[in-house]
């Protein structure tokens, strides 16, 4: 069915075989160097809705889920997918897809080594999956893109269609119809539990929709929220905490004119999965979100605060900076990634900021004068994308005992000279879609198979921007292009920003799971055109 869409899809730029190794960029493509111009993978889709000059509104925090009950090593929560009319733009009302709600979803907080066990019940239109970012899961547990949790009311029936029809459009893009009988299309139940070991120190993790094709569009619609792990080794630490730690979940997106969001997607009634052919590079919105909100303000106190930058974009990357500096730079302390805290804290400028990936910075805003209105800007960005948020500097003198120490925890560094195996991906442009080592995604089909307790090296090598991400176990990032990894590669990474014609090494040990767990590129139009693979633990 989804077969002559697929065929009407002409790719623009460069083809298949442009790209076989770091460095091999096709070199005279216009399209190719606009993007690396750039330096955002997409195309923007303006809104028709008018759209609110920025800083008018209050930074939204979001609220922290309570759970419904807890024994002696779990915590239980349910949240109810459904959706709900958000007020985001003035005047106008935005239908989302929310998790409870509200977008951002709640955040979860949970314990390390506390069972964190969520029941999710799906009253939204559409089958979804639920996926922890970052969490170190079973396989049953981790959102497999098939795993469905059916729409309410459907008993599975029509639900179960849809995700059939899903998968099938999948199958046709990789060019094979084999990888069914791997399908899991969930028990036809309009809940599932996700149970969450939550062995792995203190992050800031975030939980988002997986279905398999469409999670672009169902991310878009505000599938989305933040799960934070903490533990002891963190809670010692005199970092600011409570109103002064701070998740932010940046986002852009793009508003038809009765303020739904606008999205490209081939088929709204989610058989075919995609975005038409101008935006297969990725969907660019013009207006950016945190927590939800546009360009938002926080008034801040001349103390320190921990922001928790989240990157929940489908496509776009932020160079992120703060205008003005504080005197003397350096004005965002990175004291964590992906995976949690960084062995010291790095001072930067600016941090660019890929999808999915998480910085966690401190900023100490008694360094301005009081008064001083400090914007967050994206570099990368130009009119009202060059814009993040506000910080307003207080005036008065107020307590401020946190504290950045020297050294924030211990990370051992993974011998990449004792991997048990090397592996190269090729992240790259296909004639049929996206593709991994020249396949379009199937379920059941691994890709790799590394053992449990062994370390790896893997390769990744693109011919774009691709923010490749790995489920089950962080890594580090160990070269870039042979040289010295970059400096937003420290610590432990889920998800890393491989650049056009770049080669990317990470090592990795596979840890605790055996099973299917997922390999793809978290630029969300990418993933959902095939550009995703398994790789089986054993
Ligand atoms: Cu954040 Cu497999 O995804
Ligand atoms: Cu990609």
């Amino acid at each position: 069915m989804s077969r002559p869409a697929m065929s009407r899809r002409r790719f623009l730029g460069i083809g298949g075989a442009a790209v076989l190794g770091a460095g091999a960029v096709a070199a005279g493509s216009p399209y190719l160097e606009g993007m690396l111009k750039q330096g955002q993978p997409g195309l923007l889709l303006r809104s028709a809705a008018p759209l609110p000059r920025p800083y008018q509104v209050r930074l939204p925090r979001p609220q922290v889920l309570a759970p419904t009950r807890s024994d002696a090593t779990a915590d239980y929560y349910e949240i109810t997918q459904r959706p709900a009319l958000l007020r985001i733009l003035p005047g106008l009302d935005t239908e989302a897809w929310t998790y409870q709600g509200s977008y951002p979803g709640p955040t979860l907080v949970s314990r390390s080594g506390r069972r964190t066990v969520v029941t999710h019940r799906n009253q939204l239109p559409q089958p979804t999956v639920v996926h922890l970012h970052g969490g170190h899961t079973p396989t049953a547990s981790d959102g497999y893109p098939t795993q469905l949790v059916h729409p309410a009311g459907t008993g599975g029936g029509a639900g179960a269609m849809a995700g059939m029809a899903g998968m099938a459009g999948m199958a046709g893009m990789s060019g094979g119809a084999g990888g069914m009988a791997a399908m899991d299309s969930g028990d036809g139940s309009s809940r599932r539990t996700y149970t969450y070991p939550v062995d792995q120190r203190a992050a800031t993790l975030w939980y988002h929709d997986h279905r398999m094709g469409f999670t672009g569009p169902h991310v878009w619609r505000g599938l989305a929220g933040f799960h934070l792990v903490t533990d002891d080794e963190e809670a010692s630490l005199p970092l600011p905490r409570g109103e002064r730690d701070l998740p932010l979940m940046i986002s852009d997106r793009s508003f038809a004119a009765d303020g739904s969001f606008a999205y490209p997607a081939l088929d709204g009634s989610e058989v075919t999965p995609g975005v038409t052919t101008p935006y297969m590079n990725g969907v660019l919105g013009d207006t950016v979100l945190v927590n939800g909100a546009p360009w938002p303000v926080l008034d801040a106190d001349r103390a320190r605060y921990r922001l928790r930058i989240l990157n929940a974009s489908n496509a776009r990357r932020y160079r992120l900076a703060l205008d003005p500096q504080p005197p003397g730079g350096g004005g965002l302390v990175q004291i964590g990634s992906d995976g949690g805290l960084l062995a010291a804290p790095v001072a930067h400028d600016s941090i660019d900021v890929a999808p999915a990936e998480r910085f966690d910075v401190v900023v100490d805003f008694s360094r301005y004068p009081a008064g001083t209105r400090v914007r967050l800007v994206n570099r990368l960005g130009s009119g009202g994308t060059a814009e993040v948020m506000r910080f307003d500097v207080g005036g008065g003198a107020v307590a401020d005992d946190s504290r950045i120490p020297a050294g924030l925890s211990t990370i051992a560094a993974l011998d990449p000279s004792r991997a048990a195996a090397t592996r190269t991906f090729l992240f790259q442009k296909s004639d049929s879609g996206w593709t991994i080592n020249g396949h379009g995604y199937r379920p059941g089909r691994s890709l790799a198979t590394p053992r449990l307790g062994t370390t790896e090296v893997w390769r990744f090598v693109s011919d774009f921007h691709h923010p490749v991400h790995l489920h089950l176990n962080h890594f580090q990032v160990v070269s870039r292009n042979g040289a010295d990894p970059g400096p937003f590669d420290g610590g432990w990474k889920d998800t890393v920003d491989v650049q056009p014609a770049e080669a990317v090494e990470i090592a990795v040990r596979f840890e605790d799971y055996a099973g299917r767990f997922m390999l793809h590129c978290h630029n969300l139009e990418h993933e959902d055109m095939a550009m995703m693979a398994d790789f089986t633990t054993r």
